[in-house]
């Protein structure tokens, strides 16, 4: 834990921690969710979806480390058990449809998730752009390719 983190982060940051937590908690399950539809989508179109797919779980694979080390930093401890993920999470989880060739539905979950994200990093932008401007720029920056992803996804449907 930095002692000097904790002070500059205000007097909120026990409320900010807990709000990290959450986001840490949706990235993991959108990394996921986005690796493993990538593997089990089939058909003419799935090799250009699945491959998104992937670089998608992969930023949000990088959210999660980059969050890791802020609550970290912050003297929280990032969830370290996967079933704190679902409870804790805000944007859920959406279970590839078992129709492995449906296409439209990946997208739209997909969509969905980065809308949610969206909302998530906003609120936390919000929390922090006065009081802790280290937590704010990361926040920004995962919020800018949360914009990415969605507007990428949207073009695919
Ligand atoms: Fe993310
Ligand atoms: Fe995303």
């Amino acid at each position: 834990m930095g002692e000097k983190a904790r002070e500059l982060a205000g007097k909120n940051v026990e409320k900010v921690l807990e709000e990290l937590n959450r986001a840490y908690a949706d990235e993991w399950l959108a990394f996921y969710q986005y690796w493993v539809t990538a593997k089990v989508l089939e058909g003419r179109f799935a090799g250009h979806v699945a491959g998104e797919l992937k670089r998608l779980a992969m930023e949000e694979l990088e959210h999660a480390d980059e969050l890791a080390d802020r609550i970290v930093q912050l003297g929280g401890r990032p969830l370290a058990h996967p079933k704190h993920w679902l409870e804790r999470s805000t944007c859920g989880y959406k279970e590839p449809a078992q129709d492995a060739r449906d296409l439209d539905a990946a997208i739209r979950a997909t969509i969905d998730g980065e809308r949610c994200a969206i909302s998530v990093y906003r609120k936390l932008a919000d929390m922090t752009r006065e009081s802790d401007y280290v937590t704010f720029q990361l926040i920004q920056h995962i919020l800018e390719e949360e914009l990415e992803h969605e507007d990428t996804f949207e073009n695919l449907l």
